[in-house]
């Protein structure tokens, strides 16, 4: 098992290296390899998870097939085989961690949905007992499940930033009404559909971003789907409203690093193998408890 930090496939296009994903340009499509990069308190650490991004980019697939009722996709393949010719030697490395899809138009929105109140959400609420500007009702605990899911979208930030919160409102002026309704509408019903799968098996998606974009005049689920890191995943088994939660694929990175009194700038430091070895089986853990398959 050897962790791909990164692709090194200097023949191939490379188009952007996102945190987490290696993106290669071939016109009308695009291959997204997912590496094994892990990124905690928004830094990526030197230290990669093996199969981490196998494990990511698999839950993707299976959201993809699982939504395809609801909306098109840009998934072409996942078979190495039938990817441009360019990318065969690579086979080794692509095979489970990357797809082919189709370029799209990305919209200039990202659909956030929340289940359930957490994060800046919870801070927000707090302050003013609204969350991106929707009035809650009172009394509301920390990670407390809401009535119904929020619609929450943002805009993309400049590389570095985050991403701005904006009204419902505001998508209409950016997309037209038809375009922000749709969105919204579809971002609601692949949540609630894919929260109530994984929640039966254990896990419960608090809340996710997605992106659409556009092919020949459709809007198509785009990005990665309902993974741990576009979703905040909590074990069923330990939740309890009234405080954090723990995070189902992050914990043990995430409290090894608060207490070494690392000050979250980069670059954070080496971590420890048994928290390597640690977070590489939860990873398999949740691909296994979500999709049944084995990796
Ligand atoms: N089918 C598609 N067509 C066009 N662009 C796409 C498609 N699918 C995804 N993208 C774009 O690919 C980019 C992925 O880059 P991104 O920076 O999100 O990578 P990442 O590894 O997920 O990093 P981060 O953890 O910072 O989100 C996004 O800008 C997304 O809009
Ligand atoms: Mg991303």
């Amino acid at each position: 098992m050897t962790a791909i930090p990164e692709t090194l496939f200097t023949d191939l296009p490379l188009k952007r290296q996102g945190k987490v994903r290696d993106i290669f340009d071939f016109g009308d499509t695009l291959l997204l390899v997912t590496t094994d990069r892990l990124s905690a308190f928004d830094v990526v650490l030197p230290d990669p998870i093996p199969d981490k991004g196998k494990v990511l980019n698999q839950i993707s697939v299976f959201w993809f097939e699982k939504m395809a009722d609801i909306v098109g996709n840009h998934l072409v393949t996942t078979d190495v085989d039938t990817y441009p010719e360019i990318c065969h030697p690579y086979r080794d490395a692509l095979e489970k961690r990357s797809m082919l899809v189709e370029k799209a138009d990305p919209l200039a929105v990202e659909c956030i949905v929340r289940g359930y109140i957490s994060g800046s959400g919870w801070s927000s609420y707090k302050k003013n007992g609204r969350v991106c500007g929707i009035q809650l009702p009172e009394g509301l605990k920390e990670s407390d499940k809401l009535e119904t899911p929020l619609y929450t979208p943002s805009t993309k930030a400049e590389v570095g930033d985050h991403d701005i919160n904006i009204s419902f409102e505001q998508t209409i002026d950016i997309l037209g009404r038809e375009t922000a309704e749709k969105i919204r509408d579809l971002s609601l019903e692949i949540y609630n559909k894919g929260a109530a799968l994984a929640l039966e098996k254990g896990i419960i998606i608090a809340d996710t971003k997605f992106e659409f974009g556009m092919l020949d005049g459709e809007i198509i689920l785009i990005d990665e789907v309902l993974t741990p890191d576009s979703s905040r995943f909590w074990p069923l088994d330990d939740y309890a409203p009234g405080r954090g939660q723990k995070s189902f694929d992050k914990q043990a990175v995430r409290d090894w690093l608060v207490n070494s009194g690392w000050d979250k700038t980069p670059p954070g430091p080496r971590l420890p193998r048994e928290i390597i070895d640690n977070t590489a089986r939860t990873y398999k853990v949740i691909y296994e408890r979500l999709t049944g398959g084995t990796l």
